[in-house]
């Protein structure tokens, strides 16, 4: 049974892609051409918190994300928020919705504000219309709002298949080792550039999948890659899944690079922090730490505890070029919480 005129609020964080996604085969269902694999980061790092209402009261629906009202008609919200639309008719629910988003790191520059937007929307969402939705299920109708949204259903290291069915019912997130599995495993991210994303990935996959005929092979060599980094996850291997992340992340932007007009998400303090840590891995004579960049210039530096303190030196080194370091273990998904709403019911607006 859904409850009007309650607020449900769910917090969760973004997922780093250690084998990175990059082109549709569906557009409208958001199915991949291969297979990823991703860490969900912890949520008192970095994180989304996301209240939702729905109520008759609400004559229109509403979105705020950081404290700004957003509009319903512009394309890329359109494209994300059909997804509540769509659970609130499979749930019998008349009323409109007021939706108000909040992130503690930049929004839209590559650090996937919109899988955690997303997963917590969607989380917060099952909540509300009574849904009753397992998180395999959850993981599928969030995988249509953004593809990397399906990762961050879940916690630890998951795995999105990428399916082969046309209706997509195969293409859902799994998590493959909770966060205890291997809790040394950090993300260093080193923030580069607070500036929005040049060009959306929505965007930037369909140019790649039009104009670049290497991202088949791409495709095909990620696939490979997931089933190898588990393989190295599932041993402990800490030099193998390194070469495997550095190895797709360099991968993925050279194919970015060879679409047509060329994307380049990467600035020149990305290209320094590649350098600093091949540097420190040779010097070390065995890989300590990884980098990987998604659709923009910040860096996550994926490394083991121990090391920490001798990146983060290394990252101090580059002065002026990084604006600021957070260190982020592993988290356990998104999950609901009794307070915090972001909405204040009697005037129906955000806090
Ligand atoms: O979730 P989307 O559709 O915005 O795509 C994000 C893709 C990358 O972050 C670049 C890679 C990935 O797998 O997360």
């Amino acid at each position: 049974m859904a409850a009007l005129d309650k607020v449900f609020t769910a917090r969760g964080s973004p997922n780093i892609a250690l084998i990175k996604y990059w082109g549709k085969r569906d557009e409208k269902l958001v199915l991949p051409w291969n297979s990823s694999l991703s860490i969900t980061l912890a949520d008192d790092v970095v994180n989304t918190t996301t209240s939702i209402v729905f109520s008759k009261k609400l004559t229109e629906d509403r979105l705020f994300i950081d404290g700004k009202r957003e509009d319903l008609k512009n394309k890329d919200i359109e494209e994300r928020l059909w997804i509540i639309e769509k659970m609130r008719n499979d749930a019998d629910v008349d009323a409109g919705f007021l939706v108000a988003s909040k992130n503690n790191f930049p929004a839209s520059s590559g650090m996937a504000s919109s899988a955690s937007g997303i997963a917590t929307l969607v989380t917060a969402a099952n909540a509300a219309l009574g849904s009753g939705l397992s998180k395999k299920e959850l993981s599928m109708i969030a995988r249509q709002g953004s593809g990397s949204a399906c990762r961050s259903i879940f916690g630890g290291i998951v795995e999105w298949h990428v399916g082969s069915r046309k209706d997509g019912s195969d293409s859902y997130a799994e998590q493959m080792f909770d966060e205890k599995y291997w809790p040394e495993i950090i993300d260093i991210i080193a923030i580069t550039s607070s500036e929005k994303k040049k060009v959306p990935s929505r965007a930037g996959m369909r140019q790649t999948v039009e104009t670049n005929p290497l991202f088949q092979s791409r495709a095909a060599s990620a696939e490979k890659r997931v089933e190898k980094a588990i393989i190295a996850y599932k041993e402990r291997d800490f030099g193998a899944l390194a070469e495997l992340i550095m190895a797709d992340s360099n991968e993925m932007h050279a194919l970015m690079m060879g679409t047509r007009p060329s994307i380049r998400y990467l600035n020149s303090a990305s290209y320094e922090i590649m350098e600093a840590i091949e540097e420190l891995n040779r010097e070390a004579g065995e890989n300590i730490a990884a980098y990987t960049f998604d659709a923009g210039p910040n860096a996550h530096i994926i490394t083991q505890e121990e090391f920490k303190d001798e990146i983060l030196w290394a990252l101090k080194e580059m002065k002026g070029k990084i604006m600021e370091t957070r260190v982020a273990g592993q988290g356990s998904g998104p999950s609901l919480l009794r307070g915090d709403s972001l909405i204040d019911l009697a005037r129906m607006a955000p806090k």
